[in-house]
């Protein structure tokens, strides 16, 4: 499985300034020649009508309730919250919410994600109808559903659900005069624990009262950080959101791991973005790399994660690659 099949590229420009280590929260700036890309041919080649399988249509999962889940049959031990977060828009939150929750499924693991963002790219990624969604996030941020009754189960392998809808957009404004309104995720999130191995919440990407929410439920987070310009940008912000949280209403808040995605082993941008990533986050970035694959922007439309859509592709691998690594990382 060799990318670089085409003819050697030409040795990189004598020794690049190499930037110089940033100061602890100093945003990297890159180059306009960090953007060459080393070899033109395509990473891959993208499903048109020709090449495309045949037959192959969106999957539409059925909508049940939690009373028809397959019974879990290995022993739970403590369940692990974690908040995906990235108040960046387009970073992979969501392509790794799906990803790592079914590639932890399908190593047996029970889990739950929460579609905690009202563009609902969790839900429709995963194939659910929306017009078939009873109760949602919303519902059970306000009261108005308990959360057993809005999980939708075995959306696949080892998988449940609870979904959002466009509903969740009122909620940072409905909540403002609500009590305990930061609290709200966290309390109804308490009855699973020990229900499920890992519950994971797709975060939307701004740090508003649902992410505090998402922050004040969760154990730890897990930063995906693209492999693109401005990449550290906004770190520092959330970097202070997570301690003002931790400081005032989850004090055993913490980053759990930093995870580079859309990686392109093509540019010369992608290695630095990770190796500034690595500088500044160290041994808290999981080993585990994500490629900018078009099979994984591809699945989503298809209803699938990448471990059913292309099982035996190098997104599914890696995804499941990291979901060992969060497995043993406890
Ligand atoms: N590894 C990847 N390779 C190719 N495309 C990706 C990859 N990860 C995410 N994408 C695409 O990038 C876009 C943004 O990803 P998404 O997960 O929705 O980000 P976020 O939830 O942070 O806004 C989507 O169109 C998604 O399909
Ligand atoms: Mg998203």
């Amino acid at each position: 499985m060799s990318e670089t099949s085409a003819p050697a590229p030409e040795p990189e420009p004598a020794p690049a300034p190499a930037p110089a280590p940033a100061p602890e929260e100093e945003i990297p700036v890159y180059e306009a020649e960090d953007l060459q890309e080393q070899e033109e041919a395509p990473e891959e080649q993208e499903s048109t009508p020709e090449n495309f399988e045949p037959a192959r249509e969106r999957v539409m999962r059925e909508v049940k309730t939690l009373d028809e889940k397959k019974p879990i049959t290995h022993v739970i031990g403590e369940t692990k919250v974690f908040a995906i977060l990235n108040q960046k828009g387009g970073v992979g939150k969501s392509t790794t919410a799906i990803n790592l929750s079914a590639a932890l499924g399908a190593n047996n693991k029970a889990v739950l994600l929460i579609d905690l963002d009202p563009q609902s790219n969790a839900t429709s990624g995963i194939g659910v109808d929306k017009s078939q969604i009873t109760h949602d996030t919303y519902d059970v941020l306000i009261g108005a559903a308990d959360i057993t009754e809005a999980i939708i189960p075995d959306v696949c392998e080892g998988m449940d659900l609870l979904p959002s809808t466009v509903d969740l957009a009122g909620a940072e404004v409905e909540l403002v005069n609500e009590m305990a309104r930061e609290n709200r995720l966290k309390n109804a999130t308490g009855s699973l624990r020990g229900k499920y191995d890992y519950i994971f919440i797709d975060c939307p990407p701004s740090l508003g009262l649902l992410t505090i929410n998402a922050l004040v439920a969760a154990d730890k987070i897990l930063i995906p950080i693209q492999c693109e310009f401005y990449a550290l940008e906004g770190v520092t912000k959330l970097l202070d959101s997570m301690k003002r949280v931790k400081n005032v209403l989850n004090p055993s808040l913490d980053i759990f791991g930093v995870l580079l995605t859309m990686f392109d082993s093509r540019t010369t941008l992608s290695r630095q973005v990770a190796d500034d990533v690595r500088a500044h986050f160290k041994d808290l970035v999981f080993e585990t790399v994500i490629p900018r694959t078009v099979k994984i922007s591809e699945a989503p439309s298809f209803g699938q994660p990448i471990t059913e859509y292309d099982p035996s592709g190098k997104g599914a691998q890696a995804y499941l690659a990291l979901a060992e690594e969060v497995i043993n990382r406890g």
